[in-house]
């Protein structure tokens, strides 16, 4: 059973959200602004509305396996794998030839199924640095770095614990492109691009 539950949230995280949303404008959101497949290029190039689809659809997915492992399965670990499996199915998706996104989204989704003091208050950190800088990237960069000690504060369990440093490293390991643009600057904004018609 745990093992079909972590395969069950690979293949529901997998589930590429942002592009199906733009798919469904007849846009292939991956040829526009950064690439991604997540909200916030989803936002730069589609808006607002269906960057909050996206933001629902991705979080959601991470927090739904969290909530079903938790239901099913008694121990922590494996409720702890779900959550990574999840992550791992957005950034490197089954559907996508294992291509996908840089998983913030969905890693909060999960993260808030887990223990929602410490992801609400890195979400807060998250929203912070989004409205104070105007780059996704740098609140992801800075909010995950403050995860893991959000989960100290609050004095989570060792797989929890072990889930923020994790998907720090993952978060750090998609962003590796945001870093080099950031280090250039010539990182992309969150503002409306005009790159699609309307
Ligand atoms: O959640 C992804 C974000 O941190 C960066 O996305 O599109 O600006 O590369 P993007």
């Amino acid at each position: 059973m745990h093992i079909v539950l972590v395969i069950l949230a690979y293949l529901v995280g997998s589930i590429p959200f942002g592009l199906l949303i733009g798919k469904m404008q007849g846009i292939d959101i991956r040829k526009y602004g950064s690439g991604n497949i997540g909200t916030s290029n989803v936002a730069r190039t589609l808006g607002k509305k269906a960057a909050i689809q996206t933001l629902f659809g991705d979080g959601l997915k991470g927090l739904l396996m969290v909530l079903l492992a938790r239901a099913v399965l008694d121990d922590e670990r494996w409720i702890v794998a779900a959550a990574l499996a999840a992550i791992i199915g957005h950034n490197w998706s089954i559907y996508l030839k294992f291509k996908g996104g840089k998983g913030v989204t969905t890693t909060y989704g999960a993260y808030l199924g887990l223990a929602w003091l410490p992801a609400l208050a890195t979400i807060a950190v998250w929203l912070a640095i989004t409205k104070a800088t105007n780059k996704a990237s740098i609140a992801a960069l800075t909010s995950s770095l403050c995860a893991p000690i959000f989960a100290l504060l609050f004095g989570v369990s060792t797989p929890i614990l072990v889930f923020s440093v994790l998907g720090l490293l993952m978060i750090y390991l998609r962003h590796i492109e945001n870093i080099k643009r950031l280090l250039a600057g010539k990182e992309n904004t969150l503002s409306r691009t005009k790159d699609v018609e309307r």
